[in-house]
């Protein structure tokens, strides 16, 4: 196989162990299909592995490439694979601990990929994957949310909270949030209301809500029990062990980790195809130029109100 580049590491470590390197893309193993990047888009959780903190799940192996979302065209398909054939332009995220989907090339199981919407750009279909997938499962799986719910969502214009803002809102629920107080009006186009900066006091709030999303895992405790309505629910998506202690004790708190579930994903896909799910696209650099910008996007949090995509050619 023809040998490609890819956005790679050989220790865990911050910005500065990133490389852009040659590689030679695995073949698709049983259930997993290879595909053509076109775009891939970064998401906190990728500095998260890199920087080491996922070790237990992602090993020890190196060079490890970097990345969770891509959207591209499958060039090969592993023993198995059914839903897709050469060609298909498709959707989705590499599995966290082989990661890689800022490269020419990448791996990924069948059941984290769907098919990419005709009227979706590659940027846009990228930036989909785990942002919509997490808030798909936040307010969907797991708080059915629907008409005449209200929702609470710390932090609703990051990537997870503006798509869950927008998935609430189609499933008829009202969506309340926090935001920089610069964005507001951002939030408010989005739907939002009311909107509050991220030190609000809860207590202005109180048991208003059937579900609290803290998006941004900084609501303390207490403030997310104020806001919640008796029987309601507070998700949290930014675990620690000692989250995941609480987490199982009973009660309204829960964490919740996004799983690669195929009809979730193809949710999320077919709603952002008919314009209900829309995740802006704040700046797309080659890959070639994507390293200072993944430096950037961590150290200062820019670009703010869309998505940093990678684009191959
Ligand atoms: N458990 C899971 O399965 C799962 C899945 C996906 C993501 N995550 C995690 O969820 C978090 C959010 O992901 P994302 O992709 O939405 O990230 P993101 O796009 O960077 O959004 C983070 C949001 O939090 C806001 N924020 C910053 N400081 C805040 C504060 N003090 N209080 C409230 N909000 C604040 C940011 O606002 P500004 O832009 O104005 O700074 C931004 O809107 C990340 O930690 C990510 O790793 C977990």
């Amino acid at each position: 196989m023809t040998t490609m580049k890819r956005i790679q590491y050989h220790q865990y470590g911050g910005p500065e162990v990133l490389r852009l390197e040659d590689f030679e893309p695995a073949r698709p193993g049983p259930g997993e299909v290879l595909v053509r990047v076109k775009a891939a888009a970064a998401n906190p959780m990728d500095w998260q592995i890199r920087n080491g903190a996922m070790k237990i799940v992602t090993g020890r192996r190196f060079p490890r490439g970097l990345g969770h979302d891509f959207a591209g065209v499958v060039v090969a398909v592993g023993v198995g694979v059914t839903r897709f054939g050469i060609g298909d332009e498709v959707l989705g995220g590499a599995g966290m601990k082989a990661s890689g989907a800022f490269a020419e090339m990448v791996v990924a199981e069948e059941k984290a990929v769907v098919a990419k919407p005709a009227s979706l750009s590659w940027e846009e279909a990228a930036a989909l994957p785990i942002v919509g997938l997490t808030a798909y499962q936040a307010m969907v799986s797991t708080s059915k949310v629907h008409a005449g719910q209200a929702v609470f969502i710390h932090g609703c214009l990051g990537g997870v909270g503006r798509s869950a803002a927008q998935i609430a809102l189609a499933h008829g629920a009202s969506v309340s949030g926090s935001c920089r107080g610069s964005a507001m009006r951002e939030a408010r186009d989005l739907g939002v209301a009311p909107i509050v900066e991220f030190d609000f006091d809860a207590t202005e709030l109180a048991g208003r809500f059937d579900v609290v999303f803290d998006t941004a895992g900084t609501l303390p405790i207490k403030a997310a029990q104020t806001l919640l309505k008796p029987g309601g629910r507070i998700i949290d998506i930014t675990p620690t062990p000692a989250k995941f202690a609480r987490s199982a004790l009973p009660g309204p708190y829960q964490v919740l980790v996004a799983k690669a579930v195929t009809e979730d994903l193809d949710a999320v896909a077919q709603a952002a195809g008919k314009g209900a799910l829309r995740l802006p696209v704040a700046r797309t650099v080659p890959l070639g130029e994507a390293i200072p910008a993944l430096t950037e996007l961590e150290r200062d949090r820019t670009p703010k109100g869309g998505k940093l995509v990678i684009t191959t050619e």
